[in-house]
């Protein structure tokens, strides 16, 4: 069967990631993956924010290793993973930050709980009707005016993406959805928000893949 043709479900996505957690953390225990062009659109994120209004969500927050970059740049985070093996490690690593479990796709929050989500490359392994979901909890939990920021990595099509974990022996297949950066612009526009910043790039090696990130504001 080809990957496209494939969806993951919520439990077996969780499942890789249960069994990846230490590695992961232990592997990117800060921003080590990131250019420098990156971390200016988590920057521009957090200042079109208002000052006193940035409380915000890092919905996908693995291990939690944005939550201290969200924390330094003015945010007060709380963080939210499908996964309870990164949850359990996020925990461990940064106690200061509230973390649930939870999935995107049913946030475990009350309406206009946030005044931003952030989600830094957790919605690459939603198919696009899922992805509606996601997008459609995204706008819930914030508050009017709100704003959403979405990082993935760009092209088309299902890729699997476990070889790396498979190589340290760990048996997975991980599916990847690519999605261009105009697709998941209409997607947001089609959940009610106007997109206010776009960073798209190549990849830098070892990458392999190019990356985009949206920043997008909830419309009133
Ligand atoms: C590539 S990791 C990125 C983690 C973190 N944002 C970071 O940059 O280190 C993807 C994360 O998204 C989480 N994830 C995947 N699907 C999710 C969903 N439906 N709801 C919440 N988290 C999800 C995974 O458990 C994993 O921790």
């Amino acid at each position: 069967m080809a990957q496209g043709d494939r969806v993951q479900s919520e439990a077996e996505v969780a499942a890789v990631y249960d069994s990846t957690a230490d590695l992961y953390a232990d592997l990117f225990p800060s921003t080590e993956p990131e250019q420098p062009i990156d971390l200016a659109m988590v920057a521009q994120f957090v200042a079109q924010l208002p000052a006193d209004q940035r409380e915000v969500l890092d919905a996908g927050c693995g291990a939690g290793r944005m939550l201290p970059v969200l924390a330094a740049a003015g945010c007060r985070p709380v963080g939210v993973d499908l996964s309870a093996e990164m949850i359990r490690r996020a925990r461990q690593d940064h106690p200061e930050f509230p973390t649930r479990v939870g999935s995107l796709t049913a946030l475990p929050y009350p309406d206009g709980s946030f005044d931003g989500v952030f989600s830094w490359y957790s919605t690459i392994h939603l198919p696009d009707e899922r992805l509606s979901d996601a997008f459609g909890e995204i706008r819930r939990v914030l508050r009017p005016g709100g704003q959403a920021l979405v990082a993935f990595q760009t092209g088309d099509g299902v890729r699997d993406v476990a070889h790396g974990i498979r190589r340290r022996g760990i048996d997975a297949v991980l599916l990847r959805h690519h999605r261009s950066p105009s697709h998941v612009a209409r997607m947001l526009r089609d959940h009610a928000f106007d997109e206010t910043a776009r960073l798209v790039r190549g990849p830098v090696p070892p990458e392999v893949d190019g990356q985009a990130v949206l920043i997008a504001r909830a419309t009133p």
